[in-house]
């Protein structure tokens, strides 16, 4: 399998590419963590397993996800909400790795948002064909602290919308350690991913992985 030069950490250049107000794409932003990022994502799955989560409408979401941290995102058919506890296991969701902590507060400090110091974090795997429907974050408590999602493994074409659903979404492809931080003025943003195209990444195989880090409580 020949992999994409664009996906070579070396060749891979690091810059910032504003996507509106108090929103940018950090570009290579978390290539030099990847092996710690990676080791600490396989803790986090051996203890709280990739699962399925069923909307409130009784569907199957396509992306499996998990959690860490003190609050994980679940959604079953009572609804959407952040939890203590793992629904699988009844346990505690596993920790927050420190290593995703360190970059997400250099990320968002990055994009001018100091201490920022998560409570919630979602990995989401998409296999290809999976897709993320537009939604807004808006479960979280204080809306003060921004969002801060790390791309690992295939590329995503990425939809960042406007305020309402109607607007028009910008397209933003995402690749191995990008890392997209939005807060402030668009911190509510609408936002999704496209259906991920068939493809094999050299470290991550056939699928892309995403951590989403928040303040949640
Ligand atoms: C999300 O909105 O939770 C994930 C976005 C992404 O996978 O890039
Ligand atoms: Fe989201």
């Amino acid at each position: 399998m020949t992999s994409d030069l664009f996906d070579a950490p070396e060749l891979r250049q690091r810059w910032t590419e504003p996507l509106g107000p108090g929103a940018f794409v950090l570009r290579g932003f978390a290539l030099d963590d990847e092996a710690a990022l990676l080791s600490a994502l396989d803790v986090v799955i051996a203890a709280a397993p990739l699962r399925h989560m069923v909307t409130p409408g009784g569907f199957e979401m396509s992306v499996a996800m998990t959690n860490c941290g003190r609050l994980g995102w679940v959604s079953d058919r009572r609804g959407y909400r952040y939890d203590e506890q793992d629904p699988l296991s009844g346990l505690a969701w596993p920790a927050l790795p420190g290593v995703f902590l360190g970059l997400a507060a250099r990320a968002a400090s990055a994009a001018g948002f100091e201490g920022f110091q998560p409570d919630a974090c979602l990995v989401n795997q998409y296999q290809p064909g999976t897709r993320l429907s537009l939604h807004q974050d808006r479960n979280e408590r204080d809306y003060g602290a921004p969002i801060v999602s790390i791309s690992l493994g295939l590329p995503a074409v990425f939809l960042f919308g406007g305020d309402e659903r109607a607007d028009k979404s910008l397209r933003v492809q995402l690749g191995h350690g990008d890392v997209v931080v939005w807060g402030g003025a668009s911190r509510l943003r609408y936002h999704g991913v496209l259906p991920l195209k068939e493809g094999e990444h050299p470290v991550l195989g056939r699928r892309r992985i995403n951590i989403t880090l928040r303040l949640a409580g």
